[in-house]
Protein backbone atom coordinates (compact mmCIF):
# COMPACT_ATOMS: atom_id res chain seq x y z
CA UNK A 1 0.00 0.00 0.00
CA UNK A 2 0.88 3.43 -0.58
CA UNK A 3 0.74 6.23 2.05
CA UNK A 4 -0.60 9.60 2.61
CA UNK A 5 -0.31 12.13 5.12
CA UNK A 6 -2.73 14.73 6.24
CA UNK A 7 -2.57 17.28 8.68
CA UNK A 8 -4.82 20.17 9.59
CA UNK A 9 -3.01 23.31 10.97
CA UNK A 10 -3.77 26.85 12.19
CA UNK A 11 -6.83 27.42 13.53
CA UNK A 12 -9.72 25.18 14.12
CA UNK A 13 -12.23 25.35 11.70
CA UNK A 14 -15.91 23.60 11.06
CA UNK A 15 -15.71 21.00 8.09
CA UNK A 16 -12.02 20.13 8.69
CA UNK A 17 -13.37 16.24 10.32
CA UNK A 18 -15.67 16.74 6.84
CA UNK A 19 -12.46 16.20 5.04
CA UNK A 20 -10.75 14.06 6.22
CA UNK A 21 -13.62 11.78 6.61
CA UNK A 22 -14.13 12.88 2.57
CA UNK A 23 -10.47 12.22 1.65
CA UNK A 24 -10.64 8.35 3.44
CA UNK A 25 -13.55 7.51 1.79
CA UNK A 26 -12.39 8.24 -1.53
CA UNK A 27 -8.74 6.19 -0.89
CA UNK A 28 -10.87 2.99 0.36
CA UNK A 29 -10.81 1.67 -2.64
CA UNK A 30 -7.52 2.76 -4.17
CA UNK A 31 -3.78 1.30 -3.12
CA UNK A 32 -4.10 4.35 -0.37
CA UNK A 33 -3.66 4.18 3.10
CA UNK A 34 -4.20 7.43 5.04
CA UNK A 35 -2.45 8.51 8.00
CA UNK A 36 -3.16 11.54 10.23
CA UNK A 37 -0.42 14.05 12.04
CA UNK A 38 -1.05 14.89 15.00
CA UNK A 39 -1.09 18.79 15.15
CA UNK A 40 -0.59 19.96 12.75
CA UNK A 41 3.50 19.14 11.27
CA UNK A 42 4.36 18.60 15.12
CA UNK A 43 3.51 15.65 15.07
CA UNK A 44 6.05 14.48 12.52
CA UNK A 45 8.33 16.81 13.58
CA UNK A 46 8.38 14.69 17.42
CA UNK A 47 10.28 12.58 18.52
CA UNK A 48 8.97 9.81 18.67
CA UNK A 49 6.46 10.73 16.08
CA UNK A 50 2.64 10.90 16.74
CA UNK A 51 0.67 9.68 14.10
CA UNK A 52 -2.85 7.63 13.43
CA UNK A 53 -4.22 5.22 10.58
CA UNK A 54 -7.13 6.65 9.76
CA UNK A 55 -9.34 4.02 8.55
CA UNK A 56 -13.27 3.91 7.42
CA UNK A 57 -14.15 3.01 11.09
CA UNK A 58 -12.08 5.64 12.32
CA UNK A 59 -13.57 8.43 10.46
CA UNK A 60 -17.10 7.04 10.52
CA UNK A 61 -19.83 9.97 11.18
CA UNK A 62 -17.15 12.31 11.99
CA UNK A 63 -17.81 14.84 9.10
CA UNK A 64 -20.78 16.31 11.64
CA UNK A 65 -18.78 17.23 14.70
CA UNK A 66 -16.74 20.68 14.83
CA UNK A 67 -13.06 20.49 15.58
CA UNK A 68 -10.31 18.11 14.13
CA UNK A 69 -10.43 15.00 15.30
CA UNK A 70 -6.13 15.29 14.28
CA UNK A 71 -5.99 18.25 16.75
CA UNK A 72 -4.33 21.70 15.93
CA UNK A 73 -1.77 24.14 16.44
CA UNK A 74 -1.07 27.77 15.10
CA UNK A 75 2.23 28.12 17.20
CA UNK A 76 4.59 25.56 15.69
CA UNK A 77 5.03 26.76 11.87
CA UNK A 78 7.86 24.66 10.65
CA UNK A 79 9.41 27.63 8.97
CA UNK A 80 9.33 29.59 11.48
CA UNK A 81 9.28 27.34 14.83
CA UNK A 82 9.51 28.83 18.36
CA UNK A 83 12.58 27.75 20.45
CA UNK A 84 12.91 28.73 23.88
CA UNK A 85 16.74 29.94 24.65
CA UNK A 86 18.07 29.26 28.31
CA UNK A 87 17.54 32.67 29.29
CA UNK A 88 13.77 32.23 28.30
CA UNK A 89 13.91 34.36 25.01
CA UNK A 90 11.89 32.96 22.10
CA UNK A 91 14.52 32.71 18.55
CA UNK A 92 13.23 31.34 15.63
CA UNK A 93 14.42 28.24 13.36
CA UNK A 94 13.40 27.22 9.83
CA UNK A 95 12.82 23.73 10.31
CA UNK A 96 11.56 22.87 6.56
CA UNK A 97 14.31 20.83 5.62
CA UNK A 98 14.07 18.76 8.35
CA UNK A 99 10.52 17.83 8.30
CA UNK A 100 10.92 17.18 4.35
CA UNK A 101 13.36 14.65 5.08
CA UNK A 102 11.17 13.03 8.20
CA UNK A 103 8.41 12.75 5.45
CA UNK A 104 10.89 10.92 3.07
CA UNK A 105 11.88 8.74 5.97
CA UNK A 106 8.56 7.86 7.24
CA UNK A 107 7.81 6.58 3.47
CA UNK A 108 4.83 9.05 2.74
CA UNK A 109 4.05 9.11 -1.00
CA UNK A 110 2.07 12.76 -0.65
CA UNK A 111 0.27 15.22 1.51
CA UNK A 112 -2.65 16.72 2.00
CA UNK A 113 -2.57 19.84 4.04
CA UNK A 114 -5.95 21.45 5.38
CA UNK A 115 -5.19 25.18 6.74
CA UNK A 116 -5.29 28.51 6.20
CA UNK A 117 -2.51 31.13 4.41
CA UNK A 118 0.06 30.20 6.57
CA UNK A 119 -0.57 26.32 6.42
CA UNK A 120 -0.19 26.77 1.90
CA UNK A 121 3.12 28.65 2.76
CA UNK A 122 4.38 25.75 4.48
CA UNK A 123 2.51 23.25 1.11
CA UNK A 124 4.18 25.51 -1.45
CA UNK A 125 7.89 25.39 0.40
CA UNK A 126 7.22 21.36 0.87
CA UNK A 127 6.63 21.25 -2.48
CA UNK A 128 9.30 23.37 -3.84
CA UNK A 129 11.37 20.54 -2.01
CA UNK A 130 10.00 18.00 -3.70
CA UNK A 131 7.44 16.76 -1.51
CA UNK A 132 4.27 15.87 -3.60
CA UNK A 133 1.76 18.17 -1.52
CA UNK A 134 -2.03 18.78 -2.03
CA UNK A 135 -3.58 22.17 -0.27
CA UNK A 136 -7.07 22.46 1.40
CA UNK A 137 -8.17 25.81 1.58
CA UNK A 138 -9.63 26.35 5.87
CA UNK A 139 -10.30 29.34 7.36
CA UNK A 140 -13.90 30.93 8.99
CA UNK A 141 -12.29 34.31 7.32
CA UNK A 142 -12.64 33.24 3.34
CA UNK A 143 -9.54 35.55 3.05
CA UNK A 144 -7.54 32.68 0.60
CA UNK A 145 -6.79 34.15 -2.64
CA UNK A 146 -7.77 31.50 -5.38
CA UNK A 147 -11.29 30.14 -3.90
CA UNK A 148 -14.68 31.92 -3.76
CA UNK A 149 -15.01 30.13 -0.32
CA UNK A 150 -13.38 28.52 2.14
CA UNK A 151 -15.45 25.79 4.19
CA UNK A 152 -16.22 27.35 7.88
CA UNK A 153 -16.81 30.53 6.75
CA UNK A 154 -20.71 29.97 5.96
CA UNK A 155 -21.23 28.65 9.77
CA UNK A 156 -19.19 31.27 11.05
CA UNK A 157 -21.69 33.56 8.93
CA UNK A 158 -24.65 31.54 10.05
CA UNK A 159 -23.89 31.80 13.70
CA UNK A 160 -23.43 35.20 13.77
CA UNK A 161 -26.36 35.95 12.17
CA UNK A 162 -28.46 33.58 14.58
CA UNK A 163 -26.36 35.73 17.02
CA UNK A 164 -27.39 39.49 15.60
CA UNK A 165 -30.98 38.38 15.17
CA UNK A 166 -31.43 37.65 18.90
CA UNK A 167 -29.91 41.03 19.50
CA UNK A 168 -32.21 42.70 17.01
CA UNK A 169 -34.99 42.31 19.44
CA UNK A 170 -33.65 43.13 22.52
CA UNK A 171 -32.12 45.88 20.53
CA UNK A 172 -35.78 46.99 19.66
CA UNK A 173 -36.90 46.83 23.03
CA UNK A 174 -34.15 48.88 24.79
CA UNK A 175 -33.82 51.53 22.35
CA UNK A 176 -30.42 50.63 22.17
CA UNK A 177 -27.05 50.78 20.66
CA UNK A 178 -26.10 47.13 20.05
CA UNK A 179 -22.09 46.62 19.02
CA UNK A 180 -21.70 42.74 17.83
CA UNK A 181 -18.13 41.81 16.96
CA UNK A 182 -16.79 39.09 15.11
CA UNK A 183 -13.79 37.35 14.36
CA UNK A 184 -12.37 37.79 10.92
CA UNK A 185 -8.56 39.09 11.20
CA UNK A 186 -7.62 41.55 8.35
CA UNK A 187 -10.95 40.56 6.33
CA UNK A 188 -14.77 41.53 7.05
CA UNK A 189 -16.13 39.04 5.17
CA UNK A 190 -17.49 37.46 8.20
CA UNK A 191 -19.03 41.38 9.03
CA UNK A 192 -20.00 42.00 5.20
CA UNK A 193 -22.10 38.78 4.87
CA UNK A 194 -24.12 38.99 8.56
CA UNK A 195 -24.85 42.76 7.99
CA UNK A 196 -26.78 41.92 4.92
CA UNK A 197 -28.30 38.39 6.54
CA UNK A 198 -29.63 40.20 9.47
CA UNK A 199 -29.99 43.99 8.02
CA UNK A 200 -27.58 45.79 10.31
CA UNK A 201 -27.59 49.41 10.49
CA UNK A 202 -23.94 50.06 10.41
CA UNK A 203 -20.80 47.17 9.25
CA UNK A 204 -17.35 48.29 10.25
CA UNK A 205 -14.78 45.63 8.26
CA UNK A 206 -11.34 46.30 8.33
CA UNK A 207 -11.20 47.42 5.17
CA UNK A 208 -12.75 50.69 5.72
CA UNK A 209 -11.05 52.75 8.39
CA UNK A 210 -14.50 54.41 10.16
CA UNK A 211 -14.97 58.12 11.38
CA UNK A 212 -16.33 57.97 15.05
CA UNK A 213 -18.13 61.16 14.34
CA UNK A 214 -20.19 59.70 11.37
CA UNK A 215 -21.05 56.71 13.37
CA UNK A 216 -22.33 58.76 16.42
CA UNK A 217 -24.16 60.89 13.51
CA UNK A 218 -25.86 57.92 11.05
CA UNK A 219 -26.69 56.86 14.50
CA UNK A 220 -28.54 59.73 16.04
CA UNK A 221 -30.29 59.75 12.36
CA UNK A 222 -31.48 56.22 13.18
CA UNK A 223 -33.19 57.39 16.23
CA UNK A 224 -35.07 60.63 15.67
CA UNK A 225 -36.13 59.36 12.45
CA UNK A 226 -38.48 56.30 14.42
CA UNK A 227 -36.71 53.53 14.48
CA UNK A 228 -35.18 54.34 17.69
CA UNK A 229 -32.50 51.55 17.69
CA UNK A 230 -29.12 50.51 16.27
CA UNK A 231 -27.35 47.36 15.49
CA UNK A 232 -23.57 47.53 14.61
CA UNK A 233 -21.56 44.43 13.54
CA UNK A 234 -18.09 45.06 13.89
CA UNK A 235 -14.90 43.17 12.56
CA UNK A 236 -12.63 42.18 15.19
CA UNK A 237 -9.74 43.62 12.41
CA UNK A 238 -11.57 47.24 12.00
CA UNK A 239 -9.94 50.40 13.18
CA UNK A 240 -11.00 54.19 13.14
CA UNK A 241 -9.42 56.45 10.44
CA UNK A 242 -6.25 57.36 12.26
CA UNK A 243 -6.36 55.15 14.73
CA UNK A 244 -4.57 51.58 15.03
CA UNK A 245 -5.65 47.95 15.58
CA UNK A 246 -6.83 46.78 18.74
CA UNK A 247 -4.77 43.92 19.58
CA UNK A 248 -2.74 41.78 22.57
CA UNK A 249 0.36 40.00 22.09
CA UNK A 250 0.03 36.77 20.45
CA UNK A 251 0.91 33.65 22.83
CA UNK A 252 4.67 32.39 22.89
CA UNK A 253 5.27 30.88 19.26
CA UNK A 254 1.75 32.53 17.52
CA UNK A 255 2.83 34.88 14.67
CA UNK A 256 -0.17 36.72 14.79
CA UNK A 257 -1.36 39.77 17.58
CA UNK A 258 -4.29 38.57 19.33
CA UNK A 259 -7.76 40.18 17.94
CA UNK A 260 -10.86 40.92 20.01
CA UNK A 261 -12.43 43.38 22.44
CA UNK A 262 -12.49 46.44 19.68
CA UNK A 263 -15.94 46.75 20.67
CA UNK A 264 -15.70 47.91 24.23
CA UNK A 265 -13.06 50.65 22.36
CA UNK A 266 -15.77 51.53 19.54
CA UNK A 267 -18.29 52.19 22.50
CA UNK A 268 -16.09 54.20 24.68
CA UNK A 269 -15.15 56.19 21.41
CA UNK A 270 -18.84 56.44 20.53
CA UNK A 271 -19.75 58.32 23.98
CA UNK A 272 -16.79 60.65 24.11
CA UNK A 273 -18.26 61.75 20.93
CA UNK A 274 -21.23 62.58 22.10
CA UNK A 275 -23.66 59.25 21.68
CA UNK A 276 -25.85 59.46 24.52
CA UNK A 277 -27.83 56.37 23.96
CA UNK A 278 -27.08 53.13 25.84
CA UNK A 279 -24.73 51.17 24.01
CA UNK A 280 -23.99 47.41 25.08
CA UNK A 281 -21.12 45.05 23.20
CA UNK A 282 -21.25 41.24 22.77
CA UNK A 283 -18.06 39.60 21.52
CA UNK A 284 -19.07 36.30 19.54
CA UNK A 285 -15.11 34.94 19.49
CA UNK A 286 -14.70 31.03 19.50
CA UNK A 287 -18.10 30.19 19.35
CA UNK A 288 -18.14 31.52 15.57
CA UNK A 289 -15.88 28.54 14.84
CA UNK A 290 -16.73 25.86 16.91
CA UNK A 291 -19.62 23.05 16.66
CA UNK A 292 -21.11 21.48 13.92
CA UNK A 293 -20.75 22.89 10.44
CA UNK A 294 -23.43 24.15 8.58
CA UNK A 295 -25.29 21.79 5.37
CA UNK A 296 -23.34 23.58 3.00
CA UNK A 297 -19.88 23.62 5.11
CA UNK A 298 -20.55 19.95 5.08
CA UNK A 299 -21.13 19.57 1.34
CA UNK A 300 -18.23 21.25 0.46
CA UNK A 301 -15.75 20.08 3.01
CA UNK A 302 -16.80 16.41 2.00
CA UNK A 303 -15.74 17.28 -1.63
CA UNK A 304 -12.96 19.08 -0.85
CA UNK A 305 -12.08 15.61 0.30
CA UNK A 306 -12.63 13.71 -2.13
CA UNK A 307 -11.17 16.23 -4.81
CA UNK A 308 -7.87 16.60 -2.71
CA UNK A 309 -7.75 12.67 -3.38
CA UNK A 310 -8.76 12.27 -7.11
CA UNK A 311 -5.18 15.09 -7.48
CA UNK A 312 -3.11 12.50 -5.58
CA UNK A 313 -4.56 9.75 -7.69
CA UNK A 314 -4.01 11.88 -10.75
CA UNK A 315 -0.44 12.96 -9.68
CA UNK A 316 -1.25 16.79 -9.80
CA UNK A 317 0.64 18.15 -7.12
CA UNK A 318 1.50 21.63 -5.93
CA UNK A 319 -2.11 22.33 -6.61
CA UNK A 320 -4.75 23.56 -3.93
CA UNK A 321 -8.52 22.74 -4.00
CA UNK A 322 -10.93 25.24 -4.46
CA UNK A 323 -14.07 26.73 -4.84
CA UNK A 324 -14.86 28.65 -8.10
CA UNK A 325 -17.71 29.56 -9.66
CA UNK A 326 -19.80 26.73 -8.24
CA UNK A 327 -17.71 24.11 -8.93
CA UNK A 328 -15.16 22.13 -6.86
CA UNK A 329 -11.56 22.96 -8.87
CA UNK A 330 -7.72 23.30 -8.32
CA UNK A 331 -5.16 26.35 -8.80
CA UNK A 332 -1.55 26.34 -8.12
CA UNK A 333 -0.42 26.72 -4.25
CA UNK A 334 1.45 29.39 -5.38
CA UNK A 335 -1.68 31.40 -6.91
CA UNK A 336 -3.15 30.21 -3.45
CA UNK A 337 -0.59 31.83 -1.45
CA UNK A 338 -0.04 35.25 -2.85
CA UNK A 339 -1.45 37.46 -0.80
CA UNK A 340 -5.04 37.53 1.31
CA UNK A 341 -8.18 38.27 0.13
CA UNK A 342 -9.73 41.31 1.58
CA UNK A 343 -12.90 43.20 0.72
CA UNK A 344 -12.15 45.32 -1.93
CA UNK A 345 -13.77 49.09 -1.94
CA UNK A 346 -14.81 48.22 -5.46
CA UNK A 347 -16.53 44.73 -4.45
CA UNK A 348 -19.36 43.66 -5.89
CA UNK A 349 -21.30 42.82 -2.75
CA UNK A 350 -19.97 46.10 -0.75
CA UNK A 351 -21.30 48.07 -3.53
CA UNK A 352 -24.69 46.14 -2.91
CA UNK A 353 -24.56 46.65 1.04
CA UNK A 354 -24.04 50.35 0.35
CA UNK A 355 -27.16 50.26 -2.10
CA UNK A 356 -29.03 48.66 0.66
CA UNK A 357 -28.22 51.75 3.10
CA UNK A 358 -25.98 50.11 5.22
CA UNK A 359 -23.10 52.75 6.95
CA UNK A 360 -19.60 51.95 6.86
CA UNK A 361 -18.23 54.70 8.78
CA UNK A 362 -16.04 56.49 5.88
O1 LIG B 1 -8.12 32.95 11.43
C1 LIG B 1 -9.21 32.47 12.11
C2 LIG B 1 -9.43 33.20 13.40
O2 LIG B 1 -10.56 32.66 14.01
C3 LIG B 1 -9.52 34.72 13.27
O3 LIG B 1 -10.78 35.12 12.80
C4 LIG B 1 -9.19 35.13 14.69
O4 LIG B 1 -8.63 36.42 14.76
C5 LIG B 1 -8.15 34.13 15.10
O5 LIG B 1 -8.33 33.00 14.28
C6 LIG B 1 -8.24 33.73 16.54
O6 LIG B 1 -7.20 32.85 16.82
P1 LIG B 1 -6.98 32.11 18.21
O7 LIG B 1 -7.76 30.84 18.14
O8 LIG B 1 -5.53 31.88 18.24
O9 LIG B 1 -7.49 33.00 19.28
Amino acid sequence: MKKILITTGGGDCPGLNAVIRGIVKRAATTDYEIWGSIEAFQGILKDPVEIIHLTPDVVAGIHVKGGTILKTTNKFNPLKYPVQTADGKVVYENRINELASKIRDLAFDAVINIGGDGSQRISAELHRLGIPVIGVPKTIDNDLQATDFTFGFQTAVQCATESFDKLVTTAESHNRVMIMEVMGRDAGWIALHTAIAGGAEICLIPEIPYSVEKLVESIEKRFVNGRGFVNIVLSEGAKPIEGEVFGRKGDVGSEHIRLGGVAFELSAALRRSGCQHDIRETILGHIQRGGTPIAFDRVLSTLFGVKAMELVLEKNFGQMVSYRGNEVVSCSLSDATSGSRQVDLDNKMLLLARGLGIEFGD
